[in-house]
């Protein structure tokens, strides 16, 4: 059976999502020993262990460490959900084609940290959340799905942050779902999802069917 192994460093509310909808996640993995979403985890019975970044001298040896970790499992698709750590190259390159991430805008904008407060000071009327295949440039690579959400008025970081979110937790399994039945086809920077109907759905919007 296929299965995926998913990367967390703290809530672990896009991890929640993927195991409730029932994808096959064989481990959940963090590196960050306090992280919560390991209790989560746990109560599912689901592998869940942390690998201390403090406890290495450097970034290498830690991804190496990391490396093994997820390798035990044999997993075929590693997913990053809210993994606070830049990945060095060499992990990178060991599982391209097979590492994702979802980061909270529509890549290419607002790429790093706090977004949600970015865009309202952009003054941008969409905003949203994109799931992607990691290449080593942060934040890039070629793009799977997106959802947009609208920007309010009386939006803060927080309430817009949470509008985000739900759609955060709609479409990371819709990706994973398709990477592992075989839909998504990579070809360089683009993603072709291989739908029953032959088309391409890949940006949905609160209210649209998934
Ligand atoms: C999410 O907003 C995700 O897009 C970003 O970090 C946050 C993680 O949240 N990369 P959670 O740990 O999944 O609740």
């Amino acid at each position: 059976m296929k299965s995926v192994v998913i990367l967390i460093s703290g809530r672990g509310s896009n991890m929640q999502a993927l195991v409730e909808a029932g994808l096959p996640v064989a481990a959940v993995i963090s590196n960050n020993p306090a992280a919560e979403g390991l209790a989560f985890a746990r109560t599912r019975n689901i592998s869940a262990h942390a690998i201390n970044h403090r406890a290495f001298s450097d970034r290498v040896a830690f991804d190496a460490a990391l490396t093994e970790a997820i390798d035990a499992y044999k997993p075929d698709l590693i997913v990053l959900a809210g993994f606070m750590r830049i990945l060095s190259e060499p992990f990178v390159d060991h599982y391209q084609g097979r590492l994702i991430n979802i980061h909270p805008s529509l890549l290419p904008a607002f790429t790093g940290l706090d977004t949600h407060q970015r865009a309202l000071g952009e003054g941008v009327k969409i905003h949203g959340c994109t799931v992607h295949f990691v290449t080593s440039q942060l934040d890039h690579g070629p793009i799977i799905i997106q959802a947009a959400v609208p920007v309010l008025a009386d939006d803060t970081p927080a309430t817009l942050a949470a509008r985000v979110l739900a759609q955060e937790h709609r479409i990371y399994p819709q990706a994973v779902r398709w990477f592992l039945q075989g839909q998504i086809v990579l070809a360089g920077n683009h993603v072709e999802i291989k739908t029953a109907a032959g088309g391409q759905e890949v940006l949905y919007s609160p209210g649209i069917e998934l």
